[in-house]
């Protein structure tokens, strides 16, 4: 089974980068599931209706969240009746919407049905709003989904490096990947830990990469000079689309091969 998993999408150019590049890149590794991280997709901060739907048109089959969830209030719709879109699941109980989901896999061997579980989790390490123990609760919810399936994706939007391999360490064997988004910044340490987990520190982010982390550059600079607000818009300019391409064998739910992605739009 080919899954591609898209970082971060940054605002209009990101969404873009995925209107125009997924369909190619569906038709170029025969992809059977695309999974993306859409907590920037709307003007950058959060996700709406709208932009979540521009992403699913796009061939996108769930959507994950992080930290900007709720940047746009909107987003109580999707919580509330997109079941294809996940939260964190380590919000305390009650918190709307779901941090995992099962999901039919269009599979291009046909007659060939599988399953795919996908869950959101948030990291603590460096991280805001602090959530409830991602471990402990995603290992408990990696064993209900495996009653349904092997075949399991996890994104894992956090900031820090030790935070994110060990969790990934931790589920080694009981998932088919781990990818890390948040940093927007797109790791070199693609690999398959002994268990079969493939692993990926970050995905990187899908957005104009002529400025910082999809930011336009000189409010940052100044930012940093002055400690004084300022509006950070979209950049526009060298949109990439980032992600990791992760092949898994449906019957034992096992990675074989992961590779890191960078697609330019042109
Ligand atoms: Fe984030
Ligand atoms: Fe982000």
């Amino acid at each position: 089974m080919k899954l591609l998993f898209i970082g971060d999408i940054v605002g209009q150019p990101g969404r873009r980068a995925v209107a125009e590049l997924l369909p190619r890149l569906r038709g170029r590794h025969k992809l059977d599931f695309v999974i993306a991280n859409g907590e920037n997709s709307a003007g950058g901060s959060g996700i709406t209706p709208r932009t979540a739907e521009e992403i699913f048109s796009a061939g996108v089959d769930v959507i994950t969240s992080g930290d900007h969830l709720w940047d746009q209030k909107d987003v109580m719709e999707l919580l509330a009746s997109e079941k294809r879109f996940l939260r964190p699941l380590n919000y305390p109980p009650g918190t709307p919407g779901q941090g995992s989901g099962v999901f039919e896999v269009r599979s291009s061997e046909f007659g060939v049905r599988n399953l795919i579980g996908v869950l959101n989790v948030q990291g603590r390490t460096f991280m805001q709003p602090p959530l409830e123990h991602p471990f402990l609760l995603a290992a408990e919810e990696v064993k209900r989904l495996r009653e349904q399936t092997k075949v399991i994706f996890v994104d894992f939007h956090a900031e820090a490096t030790s935070e994110k391999i060990a969790f990934a360490r931790f589920l080694d064997g009981q998932v088919s990947a781990v990818v890390g988004t948040h940093t927007h910044v797109q790791t070199a340490d693609e690999q398959i830990f002994p268990g079969g987990t493939a692993y990926l520190s970050d995905a990187g982010f899908t957005g104009p990469h002529e400025s910082v982390l999809g930011r336009e550059i000189e409010p940052v600079i100044k930012r940093f000079l002055t400690n004084m607000p300022q509006r950070f818009e979209v950049a526009k300019e060298r949109v990439i689309l980032h992600g990791a391409l992760v092949d898994i064998d449906g019957a034992t739910g096992k990675a074989t091969k992961i590779q890191r992605m960078a697609e330019s739009l042109i």
